[in-house]
């Protein structure tokens, strides 16, 4: 990736064919996931298929703040359909935290002459590009984010990659329940809803999944899992994901720190599950935490294709002008709908939809 011509060394031909081009830039802020690759590979092969010059902006709004940008040409975006994370970094930067960041964020907006910025990220990065977007700004966004709890559109890419990923998690716990006769409990993220646990739950074969938006009762589990055992298995596979909560507690935090968007950081509840499990049922239990394994290495096939699809139609906003808005995927179609949408209220898991999975409970 080369430093932006505009702000770094560059020869006089070189600023003028740029300076003579449309501009767009690209950022990715919040955690990453896989498939954001693929979205800034396509928003640049067709960007330059339209004589755009792209602009990267480093770290999300952070790099807006401080204006640490690069150029991204064909040769930056060659060769990372299929690797992980985003070139361009992430942070988890609030420019609404106080307001001389945002004010420095649209100056910052308005010096690099671009035409429209294409905002990827979930839902704090694009509740930011709809504050922005509020305040005169051309922005689009493009939805990520691995727990798919954005509203305004059916999947988020890299949901289907940290599914795929702990769904082999959960195959291969099952073998080593299976051999030591014991209770597992699989430890996924998700953030405040459940969608990881819920698909990851059913794909794996799990004998209970407990996730945020349905309340965690112990005795009814610990009934369950002895049932089970009643009628001959000898080992369970309990997959909770890290929003979930006891019918009569809150959740459980890694620690109380908030970050710049006021979230806490959640995790433990596996731990917690776990002793609680073996102190009523007898049964040897252990917890493993997938973690950020979730959100790493190379997206899944339906991934590089969503973030692909995504990253196309993005592109095409801009040439429609159609800012304020975010890409979507609704049904097999990929849409555009109002940034406000997306950033409205987390989408969680229909009650509908849990008692299905609660069918292969036990
Ligand atoms: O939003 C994605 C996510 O992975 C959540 O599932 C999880 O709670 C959080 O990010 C972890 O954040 P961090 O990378 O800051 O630990």
């Amino acid at each position: 990736m080369k430093k932006h011509p505009l702000l770094g060394e560059a020869s006089n031909t070189e600023r003028k064919v740029e300076q003579m081009q449309k501009r767009i830039a690209i950022l990715t802020g919040g955690g990453d996931c896989p498939g954001i690759n693929p979205v800034i590979r396509a928003i640049v092969r067709k960007a330059v298929r339209h004589n755009y010059h792209v602009i990267g902006i480093k770290n999300g709004w952070k790099g807006l703040i401080e204006k640490n940008v690069v150029s991204l040409d064909l040769g930056s975006v060659s060769g990372i359909l299929v690797k992980g994370g985003t070139i361009l970094g992430t942070s988890r930067t609030n420019p609404f935290k106080n307001k001389e960041d945002a004010e420095i964020g649209i100056n910052n907006f308005k010096a690099l002459e671009i035409e429209a910025l294409i905002a990827i990220g979930g839902e704090d990065t694009l509740g930011v590009a709809s504050k922005f977007s509020q305040q005169g700004l051309n922005i689009v966004g493009v939805p990520k984010t691995i727990d798919n709890d954005l509203s305004g559109t059916d999947r988020t890419f890299g949901f289907d990659t940290a599914v795929n990923i702990a769904t082999e998690a959960i195959d291969r716990i099952h073998t080593t329940a299976e051999s030591h006769h014991r209770v597992m409990v699989v430890e996924v993220m998700g953030r405040h809803s459940g969608w990881i646990g819920l698909e990851a739950g059913l794909a794996g074969g799990a004998d209970i999944i407990l996730i945020p938006e349905f309340p965690i009762d112990l005795d009814e589990i610990c009934a369950t899992i002895k049932k089970r055992h009643e009628r001959g298995k000898t080992f369970s596979i309990v997959v909770v994901a890290e929003g979930a909560k006891f019918k009569e507690g809150t959740e459980v935090l890694q620690d109380k720190e908030k970050d710049a968007f006021g979230h806490v950081r959640l995790g433990g509840i596996g731990q917690v599950l776990c002793e609680e499990i073996q102190k009523r049922t007898w049964f040897e239990t252990r917890v493993t935490v997938l973690g950020h394994i979730q959100r790493g290495g190379t997206p899944t096939a339906y991934d590089r294709v969503l973030g692909t699809r995504y990253g196309i139609k993005a592109m095409q906003m801009v040439l429609d002008k159609e800012f304020g808005k975010m890409a979507s995927l609704c049904g097999t179609e990929i849409v555009s709908v109002p940034l406000e949408k997306a950033v409205g209220e987390v989408k969680t898991v229909p009650p509908e939809l849990y008692e299905m999975a609660k069918v292969f409970f036990g």
